[in-house]
């Protein structure tokens, strides 16, 4: 059950005309994912654990409040790894929000893990995607992950691990009934074609926000072909250059350089799902705020030509 907006100081959706409370994550639309359909705002839980994404949240009770907060505010896509912690956010979703409302989408990543140094490596063998698809479900504490991606850190995959063995091995684990949906994640246009060869693909997850738009082919390629784009990093990770037409613009609005920036993302393509990460409440609320920022065709032009020239090529 969606909870009212409880701070009508924010800018949200127009009511309905039936009258109903408006949800603000539901005031940029909906998108389809596969047969589900959701609010195209979102949440991804990397940012709830400590920092280097590595142990648990300096403070778990805010961790919690701030997904709990996300899902009372309409989110409805949280966007999420085992290996975020690793064995972290998971654990902080699950501790957040089970038993989960009936239409909450799990979108889980398998082919990532961590070294005892922190570092980001691949684990994309079959039999470590079904490990990780165990994981999930032990974690989350759900019979199935509804949507999976297949995370390929290419640069650090064995060289006898071809990708469309791992995509094979993703068909696998939704046949055998771990996960619902699968996508794909830090693919290029080439991969989405041979992963769509094999079997339906649901989602891609890229990197790409307003500044950084080199993934521009395959978010068209997307929105072409009606699978939902989950843009990774849509504030750069918090660390996003802030060119002097971006914060004059904001300025303007009375709003922050990062709703811009996401409210930019959700007016470019209709495919896409912004899942902003934060550990922050106050933090989440303004970027599910974002959704109801309506930017003219002026500031729309204004930002597009922010990109880095080249980056639309989507080389
Ligand atoms: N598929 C993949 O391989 C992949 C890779 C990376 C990420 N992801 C997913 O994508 C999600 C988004 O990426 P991300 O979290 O790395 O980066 P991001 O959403 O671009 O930025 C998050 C950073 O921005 C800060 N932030 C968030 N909202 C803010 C606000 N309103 N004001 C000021 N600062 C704000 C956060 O700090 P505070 O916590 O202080 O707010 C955090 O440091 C992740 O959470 C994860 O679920 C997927």
């Amino acid at each position: 059950m969606v909870a009212p907006d409880s701070t009508p100081s924010r800018p949200v959706a127009d009511p309905s005309p039936t009258g109903a409370v408006p949800v603000p994550a539901q005031a940029a639309g909906w998108v389809r994912i596969g047969d589900l359909r959701v609010p195209r705002v979102g949440f991804g839980t990397m940012r709830l654990t400590g920092p280097d994404i590595w142990g648990p949240p300096a403070d778990p009770a805010a961790a919690r409040a701030t997904v709990r907060r996300a899902v009372e505010l309409g989110v409805r896509v949280l966007d999420t790894a085992w290996y975020y912690g690793p064995d972290t956010a998971n654990a902080v979703v699950r501790e957040a929000l089970s038993p989960y409302p009936d239409d909450l989408v799990l979108v889980s990543k398998l082919g990532g893990a961590r070294g005892p140094d922190r570092s980001w490596t691949a684990a994309c063998r079959p039999e470590q995607l079904r490990a990780g698809a165990e994981k999930d479900l032990a974690q989350l504490g759900v019979d199935a992950v509804d949507v999976a991606h297949l995370r390929w850190l290419g640069e650090h995959a064995p060289a006898d691990v071809r990708f469309e063995d791992a995509v094979e091995a993703m068909v696998a684990l939704r046949e055998d009934g771990l996960v619902r949906r699968i996508g794909l994640s830090s693919v290029t246009l080439s991969q989405l074609e041979a992963a769509q060869a094999i079997t339906d693909i649901v989602t891609v997850s890229n990197p790409y926000n307003l500044l950084d738009r080199h993934d521009e082919a395959v978010l068209r390629r997307c929105a072409a072909e009606g699978i939902a784009y989950l843009p990774f990093f849509p504030l750069g990770a918090g660390s996003m250059g802030v060119p002097a037409p971006l914060s004059a613009l904001a300025e303007r609005r009375g709003v922050a350089v990062g709703q811009i920036a996401l409210a930019w993302l959700l007016a470019h393509s209709p495919a896409v799902v912004v899942i902003p990460g934060t550990s922050q409440v106050a933090h989440l609320e303004q970027n599910v705020a974002a959704a109801s920022v309506q930017l003219s065709p002026d500031e729309m032009a204004l930002l597009d030509s922010l990109a880095t020239p080249g980056d639309e090529t989507g080389a």
